[in-house]
């Protein structure tokens, strides 16, 4: 299998391509002077494979979407035998419009599509779509970092809980979860109360996306207002937008965990508040058992 780096997730797909001890192919990414973007793939370099490109969708969203599905679109004029799209970061599935964003990607021509934490299952997708979890990286970076007496894994929203479960499952808890009720109006999202035994406790606020922080920042002064002792985030995908990173700097959170889901930008990479994990090993494994070859 040829592994493309799609130009959101250059330095992923190279990290991919040396744990699986092979090279990866770079497109030509080129633009007119209207902003259309061209991409260019050699015949020689993937004619006849099955080709997975990764390619996160991050900001710019919408110009990386356009891209994705040029990329796409190169790839089967190319040659290629099966395309599988690998989008760490799958935009758009806050709403009912991710399966649309699934449909162009399958009329692009891709076979199937590979994502981590999507924010809910994409109903109606024609493509096929395996969606891997972060709960078990989440949950030995909790155990490696945390006690786990006096821990308490709170959802910042109703949405959240399973996702939550699933981490608290990992770590092998019995606790209950606290969850934070939340309503958002107009885009401002303000906390009504928070559900759950935080007094006294470390809290471990888990979610799938940090975008303007307020979700997590709201839920973290809710937390600290009810007692609790100290509050930790974990978001796998660092969208980080708007005035984030300042929300976070100011926040009681101690200490916010993203991934490398979306290629973390400098300044998130120096706000010392911030930890990166990688999510490269749980890509590997993924490709190791699922070939995507036939
Ligand atoms: C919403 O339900 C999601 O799980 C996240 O909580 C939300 O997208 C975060 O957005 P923001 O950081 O802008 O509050």
């Amino acid at each position: 299998m040829k592994i493309i780096a799609g130009y959101s997730s250059v330095n992923l797909t190279h990290a991919v391509c040396k744990m699986l001890d092979t090279k990866p192919v770079l497109p030509t990414y080129k633009r007119f002077s209207d902003g259309e973007i061209s991409v260019d793939i050699a015949q020689k370099d993937i004619q006849d494979d099955a080709c997975l490109l990764i390619h996160s969708l991050s900001e710019p969203v919408n110009e990386t979407i356009i891209a994705l599905l040029l990329t796409i679109n190169a790839l089967k004029q190319s040659g290629a035998k099966k395309i599988v799209v690998c989008l760490p970061y799958l935009a758009y599935t806050r709403q009912t419009a991710a399966s649309l964003i699934t449909s162009l990607i399958d009329a692009a021509g891709a076979h199937k599509c590979i994502t981590i934490d999507p924010h809910t299952t994409i109903r109606n997708a024609i493509i096929p779509i395996d969606a891997l979890s972060t709960a078990q990286l989440f949950a030995d970076h909790i155990k490696a970092t945390h006690n786990l007496q006096n821990l308490v894994i709170v959802a910042p929203d109703q949405g959240g809980v399973e996702r939550c479960k699933h981490v608290r499952d990992a770590l092998e808890l019995t606790s209950s979860l606290a969850c934070i009720d939340k309503i958002r109006v107009d885009g401002l999202c303000t906390v009504q109360a928070v559900h759950g035994d935080v007094l006294g406790k470390r809290c471990v606020i888990v979610d799938d996306i940090i975008d303007t922080g307020t979700t997590l920042c709201n839920a973290a002064e809710a937390l600290i207002q009810n007692g609790a002792l100290e509050v930790f985030a974990y978001c796998t995908h660092g969208v980080l937008s708007g005035g984030a990173l300042d929300r976070v700097k100011q926040s009681p959170i101690m200490n916010l965990v993203i991934t490398n889901t979306i290629a973390p930008k400098i300044e998130i990479i120096k706000t010392p508040k911030i930890e990166i994990l990688n999510i490269t090993l749980i890509l590997t494994n993924h490709l190791q058992k699922n070939r995507y070859t036939d």
